[in-house]
């Protein structure tokens, strides 16, 4: 009989205090503030995006030219992203994508601007901005519309979101300063079949857990049995919801039917009055 090894996941867990996901319904700045200060795991905001503009920025998305299929990590999507690549590679496919990014999310009453401007205004009262990731004059992507579609128990594998940004590729890159802040991701989902809730379990993997997964540089994938000692929330998402999580505890979306689309990117504090985002 073969004996299989276990890769036990080695990292920081959270007080009971901190892991949980504070919902309301409407937007509230303050919470996703805790967020990016570290102060808590996540919030969710129902039902937040106008029926009109999910509609809307659903039928763009689908009918976008660059509308592209991701292998590995299968999802549809359009937009650019920095997971495994060089810096020089992802600024690249962001020049080449953003006016269809933004062809997609600046509808009516589109979720993206709305929050946007809220975070903004917020950061603003305590002195901070937001603004896109840069180098060299070169913007990091506004966002990322996809719809993750792998068949099986996840259709998102489990992953965290902060072993991406030590990639030696991306060095000097500022998005590699937000690791000794809080990675926040954010999500707004604009269109929803059933299932395909978020699940976040309560371990923030070190470097040795990755070492020893063979994921240092990219995060992904988790397996789910190495992570059965955790305690984990499974949250669901709905259509019209915007939520905001630290992205450094492993997360994953369970299986779905139908489409699941959001609108996503990620940010965090670079020092003590910047916040960027990138995708
Ligand atoms: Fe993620």
């Amino acid at each position: 009989m073969q004996q299989q090894t276990m890769t036990k996941v080695t990292g920081l867990r959270a007080d009971s205090d901190f892991f949980r996901f504070e919902e309301r319904d409407e937007l509230d700045y303050q919470l996703v503030l805790d967020v990016l200060h570290g102060r808590r795991l996540g919030v969710i905001f129902r039902s937040v995006i106008p029926q009109a503009a999910r509609k809307e920025l659903t039928d763009r998305f689908w009918r976008s030219p660059a509308l592209r299929h991701r292998e590995g990590e299968p999802s549809h999507y359009v937009g650019a992203y920095h997971w495994n690549k060089s810096t020089a590679t992802y600024l690249d496919e962001t020049a080449e994508v953003i006016e269809d990014v933004k062809a997609v999310i600046d509808v009516p009453g589109s979720p993206w601007a709305t929050f946007r401007e809220g975070m903004a205004q917020a950061l603003a009262q305590e002195g901070a901005s937001l603004r896109l990731a840069e180098m060299n004059g070169r913007s990091a992507c506004p966002a990322l519309i996809r719809a993750w579609d792998q068949p099986g128990q996840f259709s998102l594998d489990p992953h965290e979101d902060s072993a991406q940004c030590q990639d030696p590729r991306q060095v000097g890159f500022e998005i590699q300063n937000v690791i000794q802040h809080s990675i926040c991701a954010v999500n707004m989902c604009v269109e929803h079949t059933a299932g395909g809730r978020l699940v976040v379990w309560n371990i923030r993997p070190d470097d040795e857990a990755r070492r020893a997964l063979g994921i240092e540089l990219t995060g992904i994938p988790y397996p789910p049995e190495s992570l059965a000692e955790f305690d984990e929330i499974r949250l669901d998402i709905r259509e019209g919801d915007i939520y905001a999580f630290n992205g450094a505890f492993v997360h994953a979306v369970d299986a779905n039917t139908g489409n699941r689309s959001t609108v996503s990117y990620i940010m965090g504090f670079t020092g003590a009055d910047t916040v960027v985002s990138w995708t």
